[in-house]
């Protein structure tokens, strides 16, 4: 009975890795011919923010009425200086922000518009459409799944479905896509099984599936020692004659069999296959003959096969040695 749950793992598991390597070629190869394609369909194009601090007067930060921030920086936005004031300092960009912004002239708190968001995308955008009025949309964003923080996005009716997401706050380009992008996105998240978007190798499924191999590798090597009918060394020397009866041929056939062979692989020496869909594994069942009613039975049969089957003597050719059944009857009754 080990040996068929063994046999029944092996094969689901098998399937699942197969499935997934399947999955790794298809993407690995579709990003080797990323790398020797021309065809790129981006419309991006680099914003300047920064613009000339000579000549200004920028206001002490320690004047600004605010409570004291973790981090102060000093953003540009279209050619103005703004004071950024960080309230937290997040691992990743995509992490949710706190902060606020403040003129860097004047220390009056400052908040971009919906009018400077559409240059800034303007800005950004190389092609020919025109972009639609910028919507601040919050998480989840299906363009940018790991994002936890509000942005603005401003959408082109291009033939790539052109998409800007800008910083809600900023108005910093924070990602560019569109078609192509996408495609290449799902493919990513295919070939690291990133389902979650987590942005690490190191997610559960990932340890899940190498689990799931090193079992492979395991019920294999448990197949491959203990998966075949055990040999009486007594019989190993001494061929022996399998008779076959068909039911279609009124003369018998007879095979000069090694006795340690299994029917199923004597058979198929002969070119006589049995049903089968495991190739003797002992799981689908479907490689029946019919032996003598007195034929031993082993777990495998008992698991496959009804008590008035192996009553008439019906057992599987992939569990019988010709050295115990060496009269066939096939197709078996
Ligand atoms: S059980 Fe599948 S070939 Fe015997």
């Amino acid at each position: 009975m080990m040996r068929l749950l063994m046999a029944n793992w092996h094969k689901w598991l098998a399937l699942l890795v197969f499935m997934q390597l399947l999955i790794w070629l298809t993407t690995g190869l579709y990003f080797n011919s990323l790398m020797d394609s021309a065809d790129n369909v981006t419309t991006e194009r680099l914003v300047q923010h920064e613009g000339y601090l000579p000549g200004r007067q920028l206001y002490p930060v320690q004047a600004i009425a605010a409570p004291p921030p973790v981090a102060i920086s000093l953003v540009w936005v279209l050619g103005s200086p703004y004071y950024q004031f960080d309230y937290n300092q997040p691992l990743h960009d995509y992490y949710l922000k706190q902060r606020r912004l403040f003129n860097a002239t004047t220390g009056v708190p400052w908040q971009i518009s919906p009018e400077q968001i559409a240059k800034i995308a303007e800005q950004a955008y190389s092609g020919r459409a025109t972009g639609s009025k910028p919507v601040l949309i919050s998480p989840p964003i299906d363009d940018l799944p790991r994002q936890q923080n509000p942005l603005w996005q401003v959408r082109f009716a291009d033939e790539y479905s052109t998409a800007i997401y800008l910083d809600a706050l900023t108005g910093h380009v924070i990602k560019h896509t569109n078609d192509r992008q996408r495609f290449d996105d799902l493919m990513f998240t295919l070939h690291f099984m990133d389902y979650s978007g987590s942005g690490f190798f190191n997610h559960p499924l990932i340890i899940v599936f190498a689990t799931a191999t090193c079992l492979l590798s395991l019920s294999g090597g448990y197949l491959l020692i203990f998966g075949s009918r055990q040999r009486p060394a007594a019989q190993s020397a001494t061929p022996v004659t399998l008779t076959i009866n068909f039911a279609s041929t009124a003369e018998p056939a007879r095979l000069e069999v090694r006795p340690t062979d299994t029917v199923f692989n004597a058979l198929s020496k002969h070119n006589i296959e049995l049903p089968s869909e495991c190739g003797g594994a002992g799981t689908c069942g479907k490689c029946r003959v019919q032996c003598s009613a007195d034929t031993p039975v082993n777990d495998v049969e008992h698991y496959h096969l009804s008590e008035q089957q192996l009553a008439s003597g019906i057992r599987l050719g992939c569990q019988q040695l010709t050295g115990t059944c060496q009269q066939l009857q096939l197709p078996y009754r």
